[in-house]
């Protein structure tokens, strides 16, 4: 097992196959469940958004959408387990990539509607996005990694059109450089934010730069399981590098599971509506 440089496993090789069977499968083994409880969070703020915005069918950024894991909640109701199952069941596992992909497109069409959400994903797997397209989980891709690079003139023309814009399980690998980018090529637009982000991670670097363009961020009570642990050797890293961000494990890490935060971040003067609230009541 390989250690990022926070203590976390490092999974790269799972986020860069050519189809999202490795990704469930190893996943799976660690109920990472993030994308499941930032659902409903992320479906109330689409409704916000929609009902004070007068925009129907919004248009999301997910950043780190990997195999449009968000989008297949999102536009097709999947759930987590519901994926899980379809991605590391025998069948699946006898298919070849095209036969899969093939599934996929059908599943899609079945529960998709035409006058839904739209998602642009945002990942620097090139294969992850590919197979999201080709499926029709993403509308459209963007293959970039903005902690290193601006983006693109198209790049920045297709921010320009985001209304939205959420991750889970990405930040830490992204930071507020992504984040400054992504703001700076959307303008006045100014996008709405929900990111659900691990405790061992601030997140005030993004608050300072979000409140620099006219934002601000919220965050949402309580804590939310990402994943367990994959060793107990993973544990104790990240024991100690919550411990050197002066975050108490007690009663959370120090019993099995990462743990993230939500925060939401609008434009200052957006309606306020209870967003956090009613989605909490769904989910807990
Ligand atoms: C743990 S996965 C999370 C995927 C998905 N959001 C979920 O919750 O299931 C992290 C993703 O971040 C992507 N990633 C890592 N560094 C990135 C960067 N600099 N820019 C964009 N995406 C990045 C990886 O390729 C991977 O798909």
């Amino acid at each position: 097992m390989r250690f990022d440089t926070t203590g976390k496993v490092s999974l790269d090789h799972i986020y860069t196959q050519p189809d999202p069977r490795a990704y469930f499968t190893t996943l799976r083994r660690l109920d990472y469940l993030i994308p499941q409880l930032a659902k409903p969070y992320f479906a109330k703020l689409i409704r916000e958004y929609t009902a004070t915005q007068a925009v129907p069918a919004p248009t999301v950024l997910d950043i780190g959408c990997s195999y449009g894991i968000n989008a297949a909640l999102l536009k097709c109701d999947a759930t987590m387990d519901e994926l899980y199952e379809r991605y590391g069941d025998e069948d699946a596992a006898g298919l070849t990539r095209e036969a899969l992909l093939d599934r996929d497109v059908t599943f899609v069409r079945s529960r998709t509607r035409p006058d839904g959400i739209r998602v642009v994903g945002l990942d620097a797997s090139e294969e992850a996005l590919s197979y999201a397209l080709s499926a029709g989980l993403l509308d459209r891709a963007v293959h970039a990694d903005l902690e290193h690079n601006d983006p693109t003139e198209e790049q920045r023309a297709l921010f320009a059109r985001t209304d939205l814009v959420f991750s889970t399980g990405c930040l830490g690998y992204v930071t507020e450089k992504t984040i400054a980018r992504i703001v700076g090529a959307a303008g006045e637009r100014k996008p709405w934010m929900a990111h659900f982000v691990l405790r061992m991670f601030p997140f005030d670097p993004i608050t300072e730069t979000l409140a620099a363009s006219g934002y601000e961020t919220a965050e949402v009570a309580g804590v939310f399981k990402q994943r367990r642990f994959a060793s107990a050797e993973e544990q104790t890293l990240v024991l100690d590098t919550l411990s050197s961000a002066g975050v108490d494990p007690h009663g959370l890490e120090s019993d099995g599971w990462l743990y993230a935060r939500l925060f939401i971040s609008r434009p200052r003067g957006a309606t306020d509506h209870p967003v956090t609230e009613a989605a909490a009541r769904q989910d807990r």
